[in-house]
């Protein structure tokens, strides 16, 4: 004789009553922050409080200068735009395809935001390697798995600095023939672009500043972080020297 399990239904299991508030939500532009607005700026971060945000910025606190972005403003703003991915891509095919490796951290937290069946794709290509400046050079590391002819494809990238590495991907994904092709970009540095860009969901726009965590690195280092900050000028130097 089977007991006859009284089981949570999908929704009420993966998307708890009350959640969904999405019509109130999404709509918004992204945000914008500046140093001078940011939630700490009133007195520069002290070690402590970094060091209570994760057990993972325990082994980076020397290096950090500051949080930027925090942990809980990311996932507001990650949880907003699954919302309205979801929304705009309601009834369509989606193929989410992130570029590598930066974008891994944001992926994974948007993917769960978006209420949608979901294939996945990553592209690798080259950036920065140690430094802090784009050299404007792109390579492809590592191509798409699928083909994306007909497909709906939503690009997520996790920064926008010149814009070369971006603007070369789409020209690159755009002559596959896609059926459409978008971007979602953790964050945009402003006045910095070197070409027009259009993303259509964007969660922060920052000063034009290198910083790391949430997926970004230095040096292969920092993307373990859960919130997005600045590096202690030492951190370069001692990489420079
Ligand atoms: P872009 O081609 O100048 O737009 O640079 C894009 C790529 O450079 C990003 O995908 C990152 O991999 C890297 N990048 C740009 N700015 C930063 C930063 O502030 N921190 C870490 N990586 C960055
Ligand atoms: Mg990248």
């Amino acid at each position: 004789m089977f007991a006859s399990l009284a089981l949570p239904s999908v929704d009420e299991t993966l998307w708890p009553a009350g959640e969904d508030d999405s019509e109130d939500r999404g709509r918004e532009d992204p945000v914008a922050i500046s140093f001078d607005e940011r939630p700490d700026a009133a007195s520069s971060p002290s070690r402590s409080a970094v060091s209570t945000l994760s057990a993972s910025v325990g082994a980076y606190q020397n290096d950090i200068e500051s949080v930027l972005i925090t942990h809980e403003q990311i996932q507001g703003k990650i949880e907003e735009l699954g919302q309205r991915i979801s929304e705009d891509y309601a009834g369509r095919d989606l193929l989410l395809v992130g570029v590598l490796k930066g974008a891994f951290v944001m992926m994974a937290d948007l993917s769960r935001h978006v209420r949608l069946p979901l294939e996945f794709d990553f592209m690798a290509v080259s950036s920065y390697g140690a430094a802090t400046h784009t050299s404007g050079v792109v390579r492809i590391l590592k191509d798409l798995d699928h083909e994306i002819h007909g497909r709906d494809v939503l690009l997520v990238e996790d920064i926008i600095d010149s814009g070369l590495t971006l603007s070369y991907l789409m020209k690159n994904l755009r002559t596959r023939k896609p059926s459409s092709l978008e971007v979602c970009a953790l964050l945009q540095k402003t006045g910095v672009q070197q070409v027009p860009l259009d993303i259509k969901y964007r969660a922060f726009e920052i000063p034009p500043v290198f910083v790391v965590g949430y997926g970004l690195d230095y040096g292969e280092r920092f993307r373990n972080l859960p919130f997005v900050g600045t590096l202690r000028p030492e951190v370069y130097r001692d990489a420079v020297s």
